[in-house]
């Protein structure tokens, strides 16, 4: 008896362990047919309630969940998952709450929009901009004076914090203007509903971010220059780089509530007028998902 045991002790092992990896196979190609199933959803993101609100109220069969100070309104456009999230203003609040999303909800797309102040002169309060690009404009470096040789903005040195790991400072290769490209498939969308959009033009652009509001002209004027911006706000820069770093598809879309450059008074109905555009947008977006 004691042999017969010790005889057959391996082979059960070997089978146990046989049909644990088995049933692992099973459970896994369970949960990625799961995942087929369940498509991923498009995140929305605006900052400030009125950046968010209306877009959340077009949502069927919302439910609201909170992480932090950021809230997820979480529903459907057509049937296709669509999840609205109020970031609050500024870089970090965006870099956080895009870094909270992607890693609760696996979002197989980022718009992030709202509104913005002009920097180009030709652009007017209601035109929007899909952002081709994004670039951080608050990444700077100063150039080196001594005490009493007074401060000097315009000679202020864009600064690439993604350059490389050493430091910012003194790393010549990191005095370069980072831009972040926005997702071709998103712009094709964007590009598609433009005629949507009655209340101002659409174009393509720049769109400079940083926790700042310039209201000098000559300012914003150095900025539209030497980085192209052709508008400014305080968010996609952000998103843009964290969607980045998960190399999830990602496109800013800004509505100008303000241009000092051609004096465009601050209108806060943009906003509203930019989320149903951006409406349009996500609707066309899951069509061509639906196509593919
Ligand atoms: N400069 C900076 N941010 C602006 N915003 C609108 N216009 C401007 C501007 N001229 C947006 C920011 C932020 C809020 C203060 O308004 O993106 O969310």
């Amino acid at each position: 008896m004691q042999q017969m045991r010790k005889k057959f002790a391996p082979i059960a092992l070997i089978t146990v362990l046989l049909l644990s990896v088995l049933a692992g196979c099973n459970s896994s190609s369970q949960t990625e047919a799961a995942k087929e199933e369940e498509p991923r959803p498009i995140l929305v993101q605006g900052p400030m309630p009125i950046e968010a609100e209306n877009f959340a109220d077009k949502l069927e069969d919302v439910s609201k969940e909170k992480s932090g100070t950021f809230d997820f309104y979480i529903g459907t456009v057509n049937d296709y998952p669509v999840i609205v999230s109020q970031t609050g203003k500024g870089m970090e609040n965006t870099a956080a709450a895009t870094a909270v999303a992607i890693e609760k909800y696996d979002p197989i797309a980022i718009i992030n929009q709202g509104t913005s102040g002009g920097h180009d002169p030709d652009l007017h309060v209601f035109d929007i901009v899909i952002g081709k690009r994004s670039t951080n404009i608050g990444s700077l470096k100063t150039p080196h004076k001594k005490d009493g040789e007074g401060i000097h903005p315009k000679e202020w040195i864009p600064m690439d914090l993604m350059a490389s790991e050493g430091s910012a400072g003194e790393d010549p290769d990191a005095e370069n203007i980072r831009y972040y490209k926005g997702d071709e498939q998103l712009l094709k969308a964007a590009n598609a509903v433009k005629d949507t959009h009655e209340k101002g033009k659409v174009v393509e652009g720049t769109i400079g971010s940083a926790d700042v509001w310039n209201n000098e002209v000559d300012r914003i004027q150095w900025f539209h220059e030497k980085y192209g911006t052709s508008v400014e706000e305080m968010e996609t820069a952000a998103g843009a780089q964290i969607a980045k770093a998960y190399d999830v598809p990602f496109l800013g879309i800004r509505i100008l509530s303000n241009n000092k450059t051609n004096g465009g008074e601050y209108n806060p109905d943009t906003a509203a007028a930019n989320q149903a555009y951006v409406y349009e947008v996500v609707k066309q977006y899951i069509s061509m998902i639906e196509d593919k």
